[in-house]
């Protein structure tokens, strides 16, 4: 991503505020000394009534790339105004109250699925500050973690070095500030485009409306949870994977009771509770009901997911609906020993792996839940005597490890579908496809949502002045392939 007009009226390049070549020379080296120990990244507070550079919606690990990125660029003077000495306008909006990333399911002993090296910089600069290795560094750790042998960071500390990048950033970012809507503003250009967005947000405690005005508007905000239509949306005993760590030790609070627990998906999230739920309640029953056969391990081969997209379908298997092979391992391990303790008949063994398997309906009396699970490839499903082959589960717990949905962006700029082409305007610009292996073209109002390689989203020619624009990042997959939405790419993207 590169918007433009954060470097307009700016001095592009190292040479020209006469920095050395390598845009590491003495002053942008004692910025970062300066910038260190103060713990206060290069980029400044902007007072909210002014027009921004760039508002970025959601500080999850992509806009903290960006952040980092940004500051980055300020460091070597590649963006800063050696004359005026200004940084460019930028503002995060996160509707967390603090930094978090993805902290419903921090799992003890959960692995990172990506290695440290794909973290906020080093493929970018590995000269950054804001490497993983400077992280251990200046955390005392970089003997001991070496000594670990692996480029696998648990998801804890991992999770503690972004919030240690994030902190670098207080000044520029508003949490508790959850966006509702991105409108045109009144600001336009000399032929009329509009030359600036609204971007409202509110206060999810107290329902405050604030907005704030920007040239470009990043949406950064990575998947909502999506629950099966099968089942309830608002039941307090049905929960999704996301919700995991924060919810699940308050309704089930007895560490020795029998529960049971069912977990609906066959991703990496849907095996890690599986197995969680296991260890932390001893005494549990649990089944995890997936439509797909069997739990499919990630592929992790040496090739880059551009190039593994055009050789998988969609690449899921990089991505989605997959686990890491030693969690497979240790499944199959304990499903082994119960077939060996307990006999081959399933349904005694308290742990279930039930393959090709869907809910077909659930009701509840109070706290106790029925599931009604049907099989999906059986003979008698053929000649639709489905009823006999249904099965019900009692459960105290249904855990919906079913992925998310990437859709939520369009909601939130519907004010400027009508800067957008019409249906039949070609552009050159590409479909964006929103989320899901099954592609379709994102519209609003019937207008297609297009997304330029860069990630810009195409407007109407001569709609939007040059320099502004919306940009997506994370919601884009069946375009721009699946690594923009993890981290694994992030970065070099900026
Ligand atoms: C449990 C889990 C583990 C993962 N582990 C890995 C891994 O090891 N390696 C890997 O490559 N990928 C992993 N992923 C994939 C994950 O998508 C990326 O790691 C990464 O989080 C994507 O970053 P993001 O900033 O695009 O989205 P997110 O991390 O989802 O961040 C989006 C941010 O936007 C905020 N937000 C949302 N809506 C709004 C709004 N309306 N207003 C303001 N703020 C908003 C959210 O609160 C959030 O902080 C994992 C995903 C999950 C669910
Ligand atoms: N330790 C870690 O680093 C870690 C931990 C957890 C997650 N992650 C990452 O987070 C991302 C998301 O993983 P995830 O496991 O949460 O989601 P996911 O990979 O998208 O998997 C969702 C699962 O839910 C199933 N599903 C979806 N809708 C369903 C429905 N209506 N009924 C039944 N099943 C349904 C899917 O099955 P179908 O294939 O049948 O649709 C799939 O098996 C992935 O990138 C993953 O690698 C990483």
């Amino acid at each position: 991503m590169a918007p433009h007009s954060l470097l307009d009226g700016h001095d592009d390049g190292p040479t020209s505020n006469g920095l050395p070549e390598n845009g590491l020379g003495v002053q942008p080296a004692r910025q970062a000394f300066n910038a260190f120990s103060n713990n206060k990244s290069h980029l400044k507070k902007t007072p909210a009534e002014d027009v921004h550079d760039l508002v970025c919606v959601g500080f999850g690990p992509a806009s903290l790339a960006v952040a980092v990125a940004l500051h980055d660029s300020i460091n070597s003077g590649k963006l800063h105004n050696a004359n005026t000495g200004s940084t460019p306008k930028v503002l995060f909006l996160e509707k967390q109250p603090k930094f978090a990333w993805h902290a419903g399911m921090l799992l003890p002993g959960a692995k990172m699925q990506i290695s440290f090296i794909k973290d906020m910089a080093s493929l970018r600069d590995p000269t950054s500050q804001f490497t993983f290795l400077n992280y251990l560094h200046k955390n005392g750790r970089l003997v001991e973690f070496t000594n670990l042998n692996t480029f696998l960071p648990s998801r804890v500390e991992y999770e503690d070095y972004l919030r240690w990048c994030a902190s670098f950033f207080e000044d520029v970012v508003r949490y508790n500030s959850e966006v509702v809507s991105v409108s045109p503003a009144k600001e336009s250009d000399a032929n009329g485009s509009v030359s600036a967005f609204t971007v409202t947000s509110k206060d999810p405690k107290t329902g405050e409306l604030t907005t704030y005005r920007s040239k470009n508007v990043l949406l950064a905000i990575g998947g909502q949870p999506s629950i099966p239509k099968s089942l309830p949306s608002n039941h307090p005993r049905v929960i999704h994977s996301s919700q995991y760590a924060h919810l699940v030790p308050q309704i089930l609070n007895n560490q020795s009771s029998p529960y049971r627990v069912a977990v609906i998906g066959a991703g990496q999230s849907a095996a890690e509770i599986f197995n969680n739920i296991q260890v932390l309640y001893p005494n549990s029953r649990t089944s995890l009901i997936m439509r797909s056969e069997f739990l499919k391990p990630s592929d992790d081969s040496p090739l880059s997911a551009e190039e593994r997209y055009s050789l998988l379908e969609g690449a899921r298997s990089t991505n989605y609906g997959v686990v890491r092979l030693e969690l497979i391992e240790r499944l199959y391990e304990k499903m082994y020993d119960q077939r060996r303790e307990l006999g081959s008949d399933e349904t005694k063994w308290p742990h279930r792996i039930m393959g090709g398997t869907d809910v077909v309906g659930f009701d509840s009396k109070g706290d106790q839940l029925r599931l009604t699970v049907r099989p999906l490839t059986s003979a008698r499903t053929a000649v639709g005597d489905v009823m006999q082959e249904d099965e019900v589960l009692e459960v105290d717990l249904v855990i919906a490890a079913t992925g998310y949905q990437r859709q939520s962006h369009l909601r939130m700029i519907e004010d400027v579908a009508h800067l957008l082409p019409e249906a039949s305007e070609p552009n050159g610009a590409i479909p964006s496809s929103g989320f899901g292996r099954k592609f379709s073209e994102a519209k609003i109002n019937d207008r297609p949502v297009r997304v330029s390689r860069n990630y810009s989203v195409q407007f109407s020619p001569g709609k939007v002045a040059p320099g502004s624009g919306i940009w997506l990042q994370g919601c884009c997959e069946g375009t721009h392939g699946v690594s923009p939405f993890n981290r694994r790419r992030i970065f070099s993207h900026h």
